[in-house]
C-alpha cells in the first residue's frame, strides 16, 4: 500500500480519482492526508466525506516560503506519506520539500508539457490553435511545470471546442493519467536516472504516451 499525501488549492477533482481509485481497490494506495492553502477548497470536502484527515496551511500564517514548505514536510512526515501529488497546487515548491522527496512528488498539468506551462494552459492551447492538446504527469522540481515527465496522454483539439469543452475533455485524461502512474509508482515501477543536472525518468514495462480519441 502506497501512502499519499495530497495539495490542492481548488475544485480537487483530481483528488476525487484518487480517493475511488483507492476506495474500489484498483490503486494499492492510501490518501493519508490532504493539504490545502486555500480554507475553502471544494477538496476540502471532499477529503472530509471520505474520512481522510485534511489540514490549511494558510500562506498568512508563513510568510516566508521556507517556513510554509518546513510545516508541509512536518505535516507529510508525521502522517507518513511516501508519496506526494500536487492535484491542482498552486504554489511552487523549495527545496526544504524537494529534497527529502526527491522524485517522490508528482504533478499532473492540463497541456502537453513543455508547451503551455504555467496557468491556464487549456486556453493558451486554444490560442496557439494547435490541433493535439493533453495532459502530463511529471515529477516536481522548483520551477513552474518543468520536472521530468512520466507520462502524458493526449487528446484532439475539435472543431467548435471551448475553454470549457477542451479543459472537460483533458481533465478525463488527468485523472485517468494520475491514477495510472500512482499505480506504476505503487509497484515500483518508476526509477530515475541522474547525470549531473539532467534527469531520465524510465517507467519499467509500461507505455508512458496515450491517445484518447473521444468526444
Ligand atoms: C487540473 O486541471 C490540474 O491539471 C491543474 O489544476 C487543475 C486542478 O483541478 N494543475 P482539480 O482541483 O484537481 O479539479
Amino acid at each position: 500500500m502506497l501512502s499519499l499525501g495530497v495539495l490542492c488549492s481548488g475544485r480537487g477533482s483530481n483528488l476525487q480519482a484518487i480517493l475511488d481509485a483507492c476506495a474500489d481497490g484498483s490503486l494499492p494506495a492510501q490518501v493519508k492526508v490532504v493539504i490545502s492553502n486555500k480554507p475553502d477548497a471544494q477538496a476540502l470536502t471532499r477529503a472530509a466525506a471520505a474520512g481522510i484527515p485534511s489540514v490549511v496551511v494558510d500562506k498568512q500564517d508563513y510568510p516566508h516560503r521556507l517556513d510554509y514548505d518546513t510545516r508541509l514536510l512536518e505535516i507529510l512526515t508525521h502522517a507518513g506519506v511516501e508519496v506526494v501529488v500536487l492535484a491542482g497546487f498552486m504554489r511552487l515548491l523549495s527545496p526544504v520539500l524537494l529534497d527529502p522527496f526527491q522524485d517522490r512528488i508528482l504533478n499532473v498539468h492540463p497541456a502537453l508539457l513543455p508547451s503551455f506551462a504555467g496557468l491556464d494552459a487549456q486556453q493558451q492551447t486554444l490560442d496557439r490553435r494547435v490541433t493535439i492538446a493533453g495532459c502530463t504527469v511529471h515529477l516536481v522540481d522548483e520551477g513552474m511545470d518543468t520536472g521530468p515527465i512520466v507520462a502524458q496522454a493526449a487528446v484532439p483539439v475539435l472543431p467548435g471546442d471551448d475553454r470549457e469543452r477542451l479543459a472537460a475533455r483533458i481533465l478525463r485524461q488527468e485523472h485517468r493519467l494520475m491514477v495510472e502512474v500512482l499505480r506504476w509508482m505503487a509497484a515500483g515501477l518508476v526509477r530515475t536516472e541522474r547525470d549531473g543536472q539532467k534527469v531520465t525518468v524510465h517507467v519499467d514495462g509500461k507505455p508512458r504516451a496515450f491517445w484518447a480519441d473521444e468526444p
